[in-house]
């Protein structure tokens, strides 16, 4: 492993990584992780002077991020690390350039709870903003995955997933009036599991 690699990026999300390679988010001052975990995601944005946000609902994982936070940049603050919900950011309207949310909101319980968590992660971003979702859909494995009600699938893995396939995408889209700026893609695991990339920009 080259260690200057792993020391600048961290465990980063590989297709997170490819947004970053690409330049996407070279302009962003600011960004918020929802749902951040320990916050593997954001080891570049600290090193590289960003104000860095993280939400979680397990505090464990705030305790940890706040750490990591300390380890790269002393200058970000402690307090932009807070136990919440998705479904209720606890942030003002249009403040984030950029907001990253991998393997989140999979998580939903059914359809209003998914619509809870993306309506409230919108809000947060500013105009012309960028969001970064990663989630399962049933997009490749449609005759693999058992529907158990409120939108939730039983997968070949054997975990439950809410899922959503590329309509769902591209009507939320559009009823956000956003627009992708990368195509929507997605891995197929072994047909196991499908793990779908959406990013979008809000449009002004
Ligand atoms: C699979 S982990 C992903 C962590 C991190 N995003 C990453 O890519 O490493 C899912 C995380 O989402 C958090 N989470 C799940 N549902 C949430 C919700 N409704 N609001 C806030 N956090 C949530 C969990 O506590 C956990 O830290």
């Amino acid at each position: 492993m080259n260690k200057s690699l792993e020391d600048t990026f961290g465990n980063i999300d590989i297709y997170l990584f490819d947004q970053l390679l690409k330049g996407r988010f070279d302009q962003c001052k600011n960004v918020l992780d929802v749902g951040c975990g320990g916050g593997r995601n954001l080891i570049y944005f600290l090193r590289n002077g960003l104000e860095v946000f993280g939400i979680d609902q397990n505090e464990e994982n705030i305790e940890a991020v706040k750490k990591l936070s300390q380890r790269f940049s002393q200058s970000n603050a402690l307090n932009n690390f807070v136990v919440a919900k998705a479904e209720e950011i606890p942030f003002r309207d249009d403040v984030f350039d950029l907001v990253i949310c991998n393997a989140v909101v999979h998580f939903a319980k059914d359809k209003d709870h998914f619509d809870a968590m993306l309506k409230s992660i919108w809000r947060v971003l500013k105009p012309n903003g960028f969001l970064f979702i990663r989630l399962a859909s049933s997009i490749g494995i449609e005759d693999l995955v058992k529907p158990i009600g409120n939108g939730r699938y039983l997968l070949p893995d054997g975990s439950q997933r809410f899922l959503v396939d590329e309509k769902v995408l591209l009507d939320y889209t559009k009823e956000l009036k956003g627009e992708l700026f990368e195509p929507i893609k997605t891995t197929n695991v072994q047909s196991l599991r499908c793990m779908t990339t959406w990013c979008l920009r809000k449009k002004v």
